[in-house]
């Protein structure tokens, strides 16, 4: 291939912009030409007033500078009309038109999908892992993880130092979609008591009793680390917590890190507070285990390309380079039961809810 095209797609994870520079690195020194698609699969759909707004020529000199640079300078977004397979027929009609051969597609799970559906009509495509949820199992290890693991453990260990003043619980709420991988990295981190993750079932009322038995034996302050999709494996459910706590504004069935302090302290007798970390964990600069990451992977996504080959998707495994089949980056799940005991055994036995 000559002429290749790139884009970044769904949340943006630091590490993104050291990702795009290798791409156009790579293809440069390999004589190959490249053409950035904004807002992700948006651009390749071409619906702007302006061809600039949906498309850049990319060189050597406009990735220069940003390789410390979170967000992305093709700026990314999700793209609904990509379940459209009209919509992805389209967007293949429009690389093509303008010679591009394959397209390295930097994302996550979602990315991948459209990716897939790219290379099934016919433009090659390469996937990149970028996502701080980690949740794609192939690969050990996406970009962008790294730095949100380390802007997490950083806040929530300033949490604990007020915590511990005022010997409260906190209940520290990290991303992560429907993967507990960053709320279990984060509480081994810092050292947490607990992680609530949605993929190992738990309940409120023994975290409420474990807190209080905590406190009864000394324990000053106590984080619990909770991943935003941990509600999914609550054994207890709305309703019946609604029954059960009627003083409680509970006005909806999504509750809320507050909700969930308050219930805990209802039940622990012990105050609780509740910090939402959210988009913070999505900025700053990428820390150095990403910046490989990202040059390594998309460096190793432009060589396939260039010898014409698609439909893979890139990672790494024992940090070795890896390539698999775009399909099957997207099974499995990427739970590491080793990691949820050691929270327990290290942090406090959440297993058994022993002192
Ligand atoms: O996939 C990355 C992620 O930050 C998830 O952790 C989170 O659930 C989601 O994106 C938030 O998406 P949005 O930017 O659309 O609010």
């Amino acid at each position: 291939m000559k002429r290749i095209g790139v884009l970044t797609s769904g949340g943006d994870a630091p590490g993104m912009n050291a990702a795009l520079r290798a791409v156009v690195r790579t293809a440069r020194s390999n004589d190959m030409s490249v053409v950035g698609f904004k807002r992700g699969y948006n651009g390749m759909l071409m619906r702007s007033l302006t061809s600039s707004d949906d498309f850049i020529e990319m060189n050597s000199r406009s990735v220069s500078g940003i390789i410390s640079h979170g967000g992305t300078m093709l700026m990314t977004a999700r793209c609904m009309d990509f379940y459209r397979p009209e919509c992805v027929k389209q967007a293949v009609r429009n690389a093509k038109a303008l010679g591009v051969e394959g397209l390295i597609c930097i994302g996550g799970n979602g990315t991948f999908k459209g990716a897939e559906a790219l290379n099934e009509m016919g433009l090659s495509t390469i996937g990149v892992p970028a996502t701080i949820d980690n949740d794609l199992r192939y690969t050990e290890f996406t970009i962008g993880f790294d730095t949100a693991l380390n802007t997490a453990v950083e806040a929530v260990n300033r949490i604990r130092d007020t915590g511990d003043a005022h010997e409260r619980v906190s209940i520290v709420t990290v991303m992560g979609r429907d993967c507990g991988d960053l709320a279990l990295h984060t509480a081994l981190a810092c050292g947490a008591e607990a992680a609530v993750i949605p993929e190992v079932p738990w309940s409120i009322e023994e975290l409420g009793n474990m807190v209080h038995r905590g406190v009864i034996s000394g324990k000053r302050s106590m984080i619990l680390i909770f991943a935003e999709g941990a509600q999914s494996s609550m054994k207890e459910n709305v309703k019946q917590l609604k029954e059960e706590f009627p003083k409680l504004h509970m006005n909806y069935d999504k509750l809320s890190a507050s909700q969930f302090a308050e219930i805990i302290e209802a039940i622990s007798g012990h105050e609780t507070r509740a910090t939402v970390l959210g988009y913070m964990q999505r900025g700053g600069s990428p820390t150095a285990n990403d910046s490989i990451l990202a040059t390594r992977t998309s460096a190793r996504a432009v060589k396939l390309l260039a010898e014409d080959i698609g439909g893979r998707a890139v990672g790494v495994k024992g940090n070795t380079l890896i390539d698999v089949p775009i399909e099957d980056a997207m099974k499995g799940e990427t739970f590491d039961p080793e990691f949820y005991e050691l929270v327990g055994i290290t942090g406090y036995t959440v297993k058994k809810y022993s002192v």
